[in-house]
């Protein structure tokens, strides 16, 4: 049983905190104000102060200096997505933990825990970064966001739904915030993939966390390497592998998907590549497309990092002969690597939309697709933009299959040459971002 001081101006929020650590067993004592905080402070023994950030009198932040030069007690303040950097400065004065209101008897019992230090300590493992341009003009984000205190210091800042102020955001970029965070359990449903991470964590061995690090640090170095290309617009590309890096960190807390497109790079590393290119591309294509949300998004971006990650299956020198000059078996053989992909995604948590666009990749407008023969209509709306970012890549990523890497422009015209199937919006998004002066709308 603990003694608490509460101070805070809103008598409802006195009230429901009252209640709730009363329900939990502890003593509680209530102020309206920083000042009268002090004078109770002063003459009683309090084991905890729960206070508020804007109060009459005297602020949270004067009220936890003083408490921290002349109590030795833990001090909780209570904060908000309007009180980004003054949650920062209440760290660093010593604050031991923050509480985003509206709370939960469950949030209260957690952050005491971690005052009193019976909780598991926090992990940047734990939380993927989300650059703050995604909030900017976001209706409602699908996820609880925190805000980075240290390394081992999250704190949550807005509740999963709340309305972000998009003013409130610009000044954060302004001010040079760039990255919020989410929890990876969470995001991870959002983008329809099931993971459990406090088990996959205390299941996995050591050497997996280092490993995955390396791996990860070399992905983001073959990205820049092999999938940018001059004269595409920048800040699309740009915007589009910070979505890939974050499907990535989300994606590799998978130890079977770790392990297959680690084994997808040692295949052939070329092919590793294409995949990240293709995400990145598919990504482009469906932000031009005008699509904001963060599950269809990231949904693209799953899709084309493992659409071709079946071809591991294959023979190396299968994969990587001209189409032309294969055998008719040898066509039937590579034509199995669409459904290979699929199965390999079996039993890995994500969603059947996920499946059935790395399925579909090679299915055609026309029906003139494998493996199912399917036509335009009947494919994945998000499979087609794969597919179109497939067939881009095949010019601008380098692989044994391409002579040359085209420019943009160049890359563009081919593909129109040899396909007249495909979807008219589709390519002029892919044109806007080939030629970014120009409008989806002109082009169109
Ligand atoms: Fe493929
Ligand atoms: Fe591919």
């Amino acid at each position: 049983m603990l003694k608490v001081l509460i101070a805070d101006d809103d008598a409802g929020i006195r009230e429901i905190l009252t209640e709730i650590l009363q329900a939990e067993g502890h003593l509680v004592a209530c102020v309206s104000d920083g000042a009268e905080a002090r004078s109770s402070l002063e003459i009683g023994d309090y084991d905890a102060v729960i206070s508020d950030m804007q109060m009459p009198n005297m602020s949270g932040i004067d009220l936890l200096q003083w408490v921290k030069a002349n109590k030795n007690i833990p001090f909780l303040l209570i904060t908000g997505f309007s009180n980004l950097f003054e949650t920062k400065q209440a760290f660093q004065l010593g604050a031991n933990d923050f509480l985003n209101k509206p709370f939960t008897r469950k949030d209260i019992r957690e952050s005491l825990e971690r005052v009193f230090g019976n909780a598991v300590e926090d992990s940047e493992r734990y939380y993927c970064r989300i650059p703050i341009e995604d909030f900017v003009s976001s209706s409602g984000f699908q996820v609880n966001v925190y805000a980075k205190l240290s390394d081992t210091k999250f704190v949550r800042v807005a509740h999963k739904g709340d309305q972000i102020p998009t003013e409130r955001v610009e000044t954060y970029q302004r001010k040079g915030v760039n990255y919020l965070y989410a929890k990876k359990e969470e995001f991870a449903k959002v983008v329809g993939f099931n993971l459990e991470l406090s088990s996959a964590i205390s299941s996995s061995k050591g050497i997996t966390q280092a490993k995955k690090i390396r791996f990860l640090k070399y992905t983001s170095e073959l990205v820049l390497e092999n999938c940018f290309v001059n004269g595409l617009d920048p800040e699309s590309y740009r915007q589009a592998s910070q979505c890939l890096e974050v499907a990535l960190s989300i994606v590799t807390e998978n130890e079977k998907l770790f392990d297959t497109l680690e084994m997808l790079n040692r295949h052939s590393n070329w092919l590793y590549a294409h995949c990240l290119g293709v995400s990145i591309y598919s990504v482009m294509i469906g932000r031009k497309l005008g699509w904001k949300g963060q599950s269809t998004l990231f949904r693209l971006a799953i899709g084309g990092l493992l659409h071709d990650i079946g071809e591991k299956e294959l023979p190396i020198e299968l994969v990587t002969k001209p189409r032309e000059k294969m055998t008719h078996d040898e066509r039937m053989l590579f034509e199995t690597h669409p459904s290979r992909s699929k199965d390999l995604l079996l039993n890995c948590g994500l969603s059947d939309d996920i499946k059935q666009i790395v399925h579909e990749h090679h299915e055609e407008g026309f029906g003139q697709g494998y493996p199912r023969r399917i036509v335009k209509q009947k494919m994945h709306p998000l499979a087609r933009v794969v597919s179109l970012a497939d067939k881009f890549c095949y010019h601008v990523v380098k692989s044994p299959m391409t002579t040359e890497v085209c420019a943009p422009e160049t890359a563009l015209a081919r593909i129109l040459a040899y396909n007249d199937d495909l979807d008219q919006k589709e390519v002029a998004a892919l044109k806007a971002i080939c030629k970014p002066d120009l409008a989806v709308e002109k082009l169109s």
